[in-house]
């Protein structure tokens, strides 16, 4: 078995590289896109997002179209995936979407020194997992496919998708771009500062474009699993 599940990032930007207004939830993609993603998200064992795009965003994280929902649960699984997120700060609402909404196993990586904190503000409603001092991601991915994750879908925010990108736990990146600018700098990017393994001196490898609507999909392969999972 693979250390770490087949680990999918999804994210759609503005065409100045932007993920977010810092403020609320800011929608980039169309009804076409986002019913792709739905797709998306209903071939996963998981969808995980960072502790700011839970409290930002309040994501459902559901899987939407009620014949994708039975098709799962024709192959037995639950009719969405697991939902996972990481904090350090525990500061996030049982009443949230994320933890409210849907019957999925949820998931909260919190770091070592707010965990009882987090056990029980979050206790009823998840499964706390004590991450560590620093909660690492490939750590994490490790302890996911341990618990039977063996596709996970990445949908960030900025700060997620840096670490995983990073520390080279992506195997595929679907990125969108939408025909919109953003134009702040303070403003949510799709990644943040970091040592990416894809650089001038090492180009990812775009396998395919295409267009939906008024936005494109860009698939790179990261890595050597890419397709496999
Ligand atoms: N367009 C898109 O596809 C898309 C998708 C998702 C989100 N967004 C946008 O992205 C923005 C949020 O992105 P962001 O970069 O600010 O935040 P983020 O990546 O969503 O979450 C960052 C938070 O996650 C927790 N975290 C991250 N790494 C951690 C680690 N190693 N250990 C422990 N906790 C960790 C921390 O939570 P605590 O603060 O709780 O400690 C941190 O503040 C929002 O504007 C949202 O709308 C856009």
């Amino acid at each position: 078995m693979p250390d770490r599940p087949y680990t999918l990032l999804s994210c759609s930007m503005s065409i100045d590289g932007y993920i977010g207004n810092g403020a609320s939830r800011l929608l980039l993609s169309n009804d076409a896109d986002f019913d792709r993603v739905d797709a998306v998200r209903a071939s996963c064992d998981a969808i995980l997002v960072g502790a700011a795009t839970v409290r930002i965003d309040n994501p459902r994280l559901m899987v939407r179209s009620q014949a994708r929902r039975h098709e799962r649960i024709a192959r037995g699984l639950a009719p969405s995936p697991m939902k996972v997120t990481v904090t350090r700060r525990a500061e996030l609402d049982a009443r949230a979407d994320f933890f409210a909404v849907g019957d999925a196993e949820k998931i909260v990586y919190c770091a070592s020194q707010r965990v009882v904190d987090a056990r029980q503000r979050l206790g009823p409603v998840a499964t706390v997992v004590d991450g560590g001092d620093t909660v690492e991601m490939r750590t994490l991915s490790a302890d996911l496919a341990a618990r039977g994750v063996e596709r996970l879908m990445v949908e960030g925010g900025g700060k997620i998708h840096t670490q995983f990108l990073t520390e080279d736990l992506v195997d595929e990146l679907q990125l969108v771009v939408a025909p919109v600018f953003v134009g702040d700098s303070q403003a949510a990017r799709f990644v943040r500062d970091g040592a990416f393994p894809w650089n001038p001196g090492r180009r990812a490898a775009l396998v395919d474009v295409s267009q939906i609507g008024d936005v494109v999909l860009l698939r790179y392969a990261l890595s050597s699993r890419f397709g496999a999972g």
